[in-house]
């Protein structure tokens, strides 16, 4: 059978500068964030993250990032009694989760619940702006009460039912460790939620929007996100940082540790941003809560290490724009709380649920399929060699 022949000359690319990593690239426009990595400000829809985690709570800021505006109290009751009436997972979600061995990362078994409930869902491929509105409000509620039983499940005890009284963070952490919260750390982790909701064009959200806009489900497309989140260095670096802390003695421990990551050019997991180039904003209000909350609980160790591995950072670093990020101080705030550190990661994908939902939503109203391009620099006019010959 003849073939079509390759026939005249290979038209090859010019080099063309790449930003690596997408640096500079700019996916679409978004009325929802805006970070300024100069400055060192965060903004959820013209609101200044400072501003937010004074006021809000989590369920207003989930409200704001998917609706571009503050609720009225009516419309505040009736969203989080949405969400309170989805906040309940089907059986067979808990039937997948306990067959996943306990050995398995909580981040790797919330991509498997989160794909079972899309399995479960008749309405995961419709792909309409009214089935992905309704999915975002079941998926934000949702995903916590699968965190909760993955958390459960991995202590070999049995998942708690979501209690519709509590609000949603508070109900959460009741749904992980089986205790209701105390005021403080109700307080604390909300604001913690509210700091982690979103964050301009991150991976995880990338790659959802990245997902969705082939028109796969949303349940693919959050799917995605966290298995990008689960990476150390995004979402991951907060079970990484804490880890380091643990390891070290005393002050004198962590100026050692710093100096010797200098020595030998390793990374200090919880410093540096492809964005920030000042002091991340979410790492003041967290170094400020692993303070107070550390000293409290007994651990004031741990903060006092941490804040001595910023000194040096900074004293090596600062010049480069190499400051403490979101994921250096949140660890020590949830282990002073009594959260395993495995779990952390899944608390930043429960927060995260809400801009990952926001971004695709906003992204499906013009749609476009993302299609990058390479830069080919791979070997140019070869002719086929026959196996005999090669
Ligand atoms: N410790 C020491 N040096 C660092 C660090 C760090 N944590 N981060 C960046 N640098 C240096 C890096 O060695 C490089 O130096 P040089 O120019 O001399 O080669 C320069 O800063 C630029 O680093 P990069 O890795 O090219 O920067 P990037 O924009 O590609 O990566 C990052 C950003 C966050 C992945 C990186 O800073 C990092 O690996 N940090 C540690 C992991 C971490 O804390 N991740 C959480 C990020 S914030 C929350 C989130 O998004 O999830």
């Amino acid at each position: 059978m003849s073939q079509p022949k390759y026939v005249g000359k290979m038209e090859w690319p010019v080099a063309v500068q790449i930003g690596k990593g997408l640096e500079g690239a700019i996916t679409s426009e978004t009325e929802i964030g805006y970070v300024d990595g100069e400055k060192g400000w965060l903004v959820y829809r013209g609101y200044n993250i400072f501003e937010l985690a004074e006021n809000s709570t989590f369920e207003e800021t989930t409200y704001l990032l998917l609706y571009g505006k503050l609720p009225t109290q009516k419309e505040l009751d009736e969203f989080k009694q949405k969400l309170v009436s989805y906040r309940e997972i089907p059986g067979e979600v808990i039937d997948t989760l306990r067959k996943v061995p306990k050995t398995t990362h909580p981040m790797a078994a919330l991509e498997t619940g989160i794909g079972m409930l899309g399995c479960l869902d008749p309405d995961a491929d419709k792909c309409t702006m009214e089935s992905e509105t309704e999915i975002s409000f079941k998926l934000i509620a949702q995903m916590a009460t699968v965190a909760g039983a993955i958390g459960r499940l991995r202590q070999g005890k049995e998942p708690v039912d979501p209690d519709p009284t509590l609000e949603h963070t508070a109900n959460y952490l009741y749904m992980t460790t089986g205790k209701k919260p105390d005021e403080l750390m109700e307080k604390v982790m909300d604001v913690a939620m509210i700091l982690h909701a979103d964050h301009g064009m991150n991976n995880s959200t990338f790659t959802t929007m990245c997902i969705h806009s082939t028109l796969s489900d949303m349940y693919s497309a959050i799917v995605g996100g966290i298995g990008s989140l689960k990476g150390p260095l995004h979402g991951g670096a907060n079970e990484q940082a804490l880890a380091v802390l643990l390891k070290l003695k005393d002050e004198e421990d962590a100026t050692r540790y710093v100096k010797d990551c200098i020595a030998n050019k390793k990374k200090i997991m919880g410093f540096g941003h492809r964005v920030y180039k000042a002091y991340d904003p979410r790492a003041k209000v967290l170094g400020k809560f692993s303070q107070d909350v550390t000293e409290k609980k007994g651990m004031g160790h741990l903060y006092r290490i941490a804040k001595r591995i910023e000194d040096e950072v900074i004293a090596a670093y600062g010049e480069k724009g190499i400051f403490p990020n979101v994921d250096f101080y949140s660890g020590t705030v949830y282990y002073a709380f009594g959260i395993e550190p495995a779990m952390f990661t899944p608390i930043f994908a429960v927060s995260r649920i809400s801009g990952w939902c926001a971004r695709v939503l906003e992204y499906f109203r013009d749609n476009r399929i993302f299609r990058p391009r390479a830069m080919y620099v791979g070997p140019r006019d070869l002719t086929y060699v026959p196996m005999d010959k090669r």
